[in-house]
């Protein structure tokens, strides 16, 4: 499920389909997203690791924390901040809004 709309949000996952705690990769472009269920609404970043491109959705979740499953860089999901090395460059997050049952990520 990949729709376009008008204000640049593309349609990624229906409300109720990531559990609280989860997480659901998408495709948008040719960039893997991971759109994260966390105790107070979803987040969407690159499920790309910056240090050797891992994918992070794989590894684990702790609170709004992921660690990735490569070499076990942290990064804030809310922000893509990292936390520990290896990595050094933030991870790009992106904008996520819920409109009815429809869970959207800024795609512009
Ligand atoms: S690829 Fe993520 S810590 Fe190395």
């Amino acid at each position: 499920m990949n729709e376009t709309s008008t204000d640049g949000f593309v349609t990624v996952a229906r409300v109720g389909e990531i559990p609280r705690g989860g997480v659901k990769v998408v495709r948008l472009g040719d960039q893997p997203v991971a759109v994260f269920h966390l105790a107070d609404g979803y987040y969407a970043m690159d499920d790309l690791c910056t240090h050797d491109g891992g994918p992070l959705a794989e590894g684990i979740l702790d609170g709004d924390v992921i660690e990735c499953p490569r070499h076990g860089a942290r990064f804030d999901v809310k922000t893509g901040a990292v936390l520990c090395l290896p990595a050094v460059t933030p991870v790009p997050v992106y904008d996520v809004k819920v409109v009815g049952d429809e869970i959207k990520v800024g795609w512009a």
